[in-house]
């Protein structure tokens, strides 16, 4: 898809197929020049606050490879998500499998992780909300799953803000590192009958 967008005095075309396209936002599959500013994403001590530690150029590698397969198997993944007036990378939003071993496992879950200029505009919501339409309604899953540790509000407001309902509460294995961000809050949305 060619779409073509104002941004000030500049037109930013681009030639992207995205898989959701929201009022601000396009969300899509992963391309390698996308490893180098999730990187920097991933090294930012903000956006890190709560998570066990930072994340290498290695991991951050790992982890787009794992999208693309996500996306090829399934049809959904933590998406790329580009702003539309700039057609700039910011971050991802999506929908991902979790296998780890806890009591709310296994599910879909919804992610999100953008870089701290995009934050405080509602994109989170925006596009998190696309991608529970996507989820629920195109692809037919029966319920997605938002998880955070107690701590990150931000992110459970977006939960709140999505019309999430609350769960409960797990405690995350892959906390076990951190103990301060566990326990960690679930909400659910369930495909309507
Ligand atoms: C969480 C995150 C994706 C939110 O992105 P965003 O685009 O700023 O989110 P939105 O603007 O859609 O909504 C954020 C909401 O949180 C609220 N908020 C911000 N700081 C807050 C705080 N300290 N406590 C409570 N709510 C807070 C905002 O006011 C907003 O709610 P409102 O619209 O009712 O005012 C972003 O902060 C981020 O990438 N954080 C780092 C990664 C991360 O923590 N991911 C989640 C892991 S569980």
């Amino acid at each position: 898809m060619l779409c073509t967008k104002w941004a000030g005095s500049t037109v930013v075309i681009c030639n992207t197929m995205y898989v959701i396209q929201t009022e601000r936002l396009g969300l899509r599959n992963w391309t390698t020049e996308d490893i180098a500013p999730m990187t920097a994403i991933n090294q930012d001590e903000t956006v890190m606050e709560y998570f066990p530690r930072l994340n290498t150029p290695e991991e951050t590698q790992d982890f787009v490879l794992r999208m693309q397969k996500q996306f090829a198997d399934h049809r959904y993944c933590y998406f790329a998500v580009d702003r539309l007036d700039r057609g700039e990378f910011i971050g991802f939003i999506g929908l991902m499998d979790q296998n780890f071993e806890s009591e709310i496992t296994p599910c879909v879950d919804i992610g999100w992780r953008l870089t701290p200029t995009a934050w405080g505009q509602g994109f989170a919501t925006e596009g998190a909300r696309a991608c529970l339409d996507y989820g629920l309604n195109d692809l037919q899953l029966s319920e997605v799953i938002a998880m955070a540790p107690s701590p990150n509000l931000k992110s459970q407001r977006v939960m709140i803000k999505l019309g999430m309902e609350k769960g409960g509460y797990f405690e995350h294995p892959m906390l076990t590192p951190a103990p301060h961000l566990n326990p960690c809050v679930w909400y659910f949305s369930k495909r309507k009958a």
